[in-house]
Order: C-alpha cells, then sequence, then structure tokens
C-alpha cells in the first residue's frame, strides 16, 4: 500500500487511521454524543466560501495577520487538542515545533498541565495556554502559578538573561473587603475597615515574578518567606532585593543571606537610603496594574483560591501585554 496523496487536510485522517491504535484515532476523530455539534461544525462551514479575486496582480499573496497583539503567518491557529502523547511521544513538543516552523500560535490544552513547562520552552514562538477550571480549585490556582513561572522563563530566555542574576523589589498595596470573606482583616492604615494585601515580588525591569493576597491585618514580614521562595523559582540568582521597612526582621535578612542576596531592606527607625526610593516606581507601576483588574480593586470574591487566581492572572497579563501590543 503506497502512500496516499495528501491534498486536504481531511486527507490526513485515513492515513491517522492506519497509523494509530483504534481506540486513540476514535477518540481524536469522533465528536461527543451523537457527533451533532460535529456534523453542524462542518455544515457551518459549507455557508463560507473564499472568494478568488481575478486579475489584480496581488502577488505575492501575504496572508500574514495579528492577532490579540501576535503576529503570525497566517490566519489559522493550532486549537487546543487533549492529550497528544497518545498519538507520537512527541506529542505537543512536536505540535508546538511545527506550529513555530509555520508561524503561527500553538494554543495548549490544559491537559498538558504536567508537562507545561517543557511545553512552553520547546520553542521561543508565542503559545496560548487554555485555561480549563478544574473542579479542584486548589488545582486551578497551581496550574496559573506553573504557567505564570513559564512565561517569566519565556521572557528571559536566552543564556544571558537566564544565567543573570536579578534585582527585586517587594511590596504590597491594600483594598478594601466589604463583604468580608477569606483573606480579609481590620487594616490598619484603613481606620481598622476590613481589607486585603497584595503582596508582589517585581524584578527590576517591571516583571511581576511572584505575588501572595493576604488579609490587611497580617504582618508584612509573615508573608517575605514565601514571596522569596516564589520569587527564587523563576530567578537563577537575586543579587540585591530591595523592600521597606515593613518586610524588615532578623529572620529575613538571615534567609537572604542564606540565597546570597543582598537585602537592601530599611530597618525600623533607621533613616532613609536603602536604595528603594530610586527603584520604587517600578513596583508602584505594577500595582496599579494589577488593580486595574476590578475585582482585586473592589474586593467582593470570598474565596482564597479565588483571590489567588485573579491575583496570579492579573501578573500573567502584566507580562503578556510586554510581549505584545494587545
Ligand atoms: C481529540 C480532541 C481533543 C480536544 N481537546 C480540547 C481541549 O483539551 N481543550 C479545548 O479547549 N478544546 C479541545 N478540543 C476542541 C478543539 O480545540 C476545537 O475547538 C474543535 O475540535 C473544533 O475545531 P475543528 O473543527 O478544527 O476540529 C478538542 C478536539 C478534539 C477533536
Amino acid at each position: 500500500m503506497g502512500t496516499p496523496k495528501i491534498i486536504t487536510v481531511d486527507d490526513y485522517e485515513p492515513l491517522a487511521k492506519r497509523v494509530l491504535p483504534a481506540d486513540v484515532f476514535d477518540y481524536y476523530a469522533g465528536g461527543a454524543g451523537d457527533e451533532w455539534t460535529l456534523a453542524e461544525n462542518r455544515r457551518a462551514f459549507e455557508d463560507w466560501v473564499i472568494r478568488p479575486r481575478m486579475l489584480t496582480g496581488a502577488w505575492p499573496v501575504d496572508p500574514s495577520t495579528r492577532i490579540l497583539g501576535t503576529d503570525i503567518a497566517f490566519p489559522v491557529l493550532v486549537a487546543p487538542w487533549a492529550y497528544q502523547r497518545r498519538a507520537h511521544a512527541d506529542g505537543e513538543y512536536a505540535t508546538a515545533r511545527a506550529a513555530a516552523r509555520a508561524g503561527t500560535v500553538m494554543v495548549v490544552s490544559s491537559t498538558a498541565f504536567e508537562y507545561l513547562e517543557e511545553v512552553a520552552a520547546a520553542t521561543d514562538a508565542p503559545k496560548w495556554w487554555q485555561l480549563y477550571v478544574f473542579t479542584d480549585r486548589g488545582e486551578t490556582v497551581e496550574m496559573l502559578h506553573r504557567v505564570h513561572a513559564a512565561l517569566i522563563r519565556m521572557v528571559r530566555s536566552g543564556p544571558e538573561a537566564a544565567a543573570a542574576a536579578w534585582d527585586v523589589i517587594i511590596d504590597s498595596c491594600s483594598v478594601r473587603a466589604k463583604h468580608g470573606g477569606e483573606l480579609t482583616g481590620p487594616n490598619p492604615t484603613d481606620r481598622a475597615k476590613r481589607g486585603t494585601k497584595y503582596h508582589v515580588v517585581v524584578a527590576s525591569d517591571g516583571i511581576p515574578l511572584a505575588a501572595l493576597p493576604s488579609a490587611a491585618n497580617v504582618h508584612d514580614t509573615m508573608l517575605f518567606p514565601a514571596l522569596l521562595r516564589r520569587a527564587l523559582v523563576v530567578c537563577t540568582a537575586i543579587a540585591r532585593l530591595y523592600a521597606d521597612a515593613a518586610y524588615h526582621s532578623a529572620e529575613n535578612r538571615k534567609l537572604c543571606a542564606a540565597e546570597g542576596i543582598l537585602p537592601l531592606i530599611r530597618e525600623r527607625g533607621e533613616p532613609h537610603g536603602s536604595g528603594l526610593g530610586t527603584v520604587r516606581c517600578v513596583v508602584e507601576h505594577a500595582n496599579a496594574w494589577l488593580l486595574a483588574n476590578k475585582r482585586l480593586d473592589r474586593r467582593n470574591d470570598r474565596l482564597t483560591n479565588i483571590i489567588d487566581a485573579l491575583l496570579t492572572t492579573a501578573c500573567i497579563f502584566v507580562i503578556a501585554n510586554r510581549l505584545t501590543d494587545y
């Protein structure tokens, strides 16, 4: 049996049937239920015609376009589809390479959750992450944290950038939480009104590396270890760490020393001069961008997982906005 000629996309289907185990083929080829939607999709495409324009002399043809700020070679994206390793050991990695070579975006299915970092690193080309909200909300938040970290690694790719030590700034901003809920408490800087604090670690070039919410009355020093841990996940090394006196404690300084970080944290009662003033605007910008998300600014959500997910998503969008004009 010779290799059939491939002329249209549909021509792949009989070929796939020949090489894939029957159950795998049926999974990829089949639709849900009685396949009404599958049939309806095919029918709907038939309503559309690509009308050739005759005698326009339009050569060379340039089908390139821009989608949500990303330039692509032609107006087709790779749809998110699940469990690609069932078809081939290279699975999503091969699809990422093919999409990059074709000059388009791969939308990566949430089902690649377990190895999303490897898919992100498979090429430098832009990819989109398809976000399923799992029944286990904690798992969804973890997925967002990992997408956030993978995105930072992509932004800072290249041996030089990856090896360089980063300067980071830690700060927080607080919002009111009129209706209470988890992670709220009397805000000492807002006449004890219920509120939440968002703590953020920002690189000196403005990239938010990690963010964590807490009740407004939790002392900043308590959040420091977790923030540092999260930042270290994405930075090879941190050179200097700037923070105001609220984050100062002997333990936090010790943590920095253990990681070879120079802590430029003002001690309470000390005169200014830690250097924070010169870099503070970077973290102020990040805070403002995070609060541009109204569900963070007016805290009506009640659950920790939701707040954490919104905060992480806001960080992801801040970084994505730097990559594209979107
Ligand atoms: C085998 C298979 C797996 C899919 N997995 C996902 C998925 O994980 N996430 C998702 O959003 N869509 C998924 N889809 C839907 C596709 O992204 C796409 O919307 C759908 O197949 C319609 O496009 P098509 O006509 O090009 O097949 C899947 C589709 C197929 C056939």
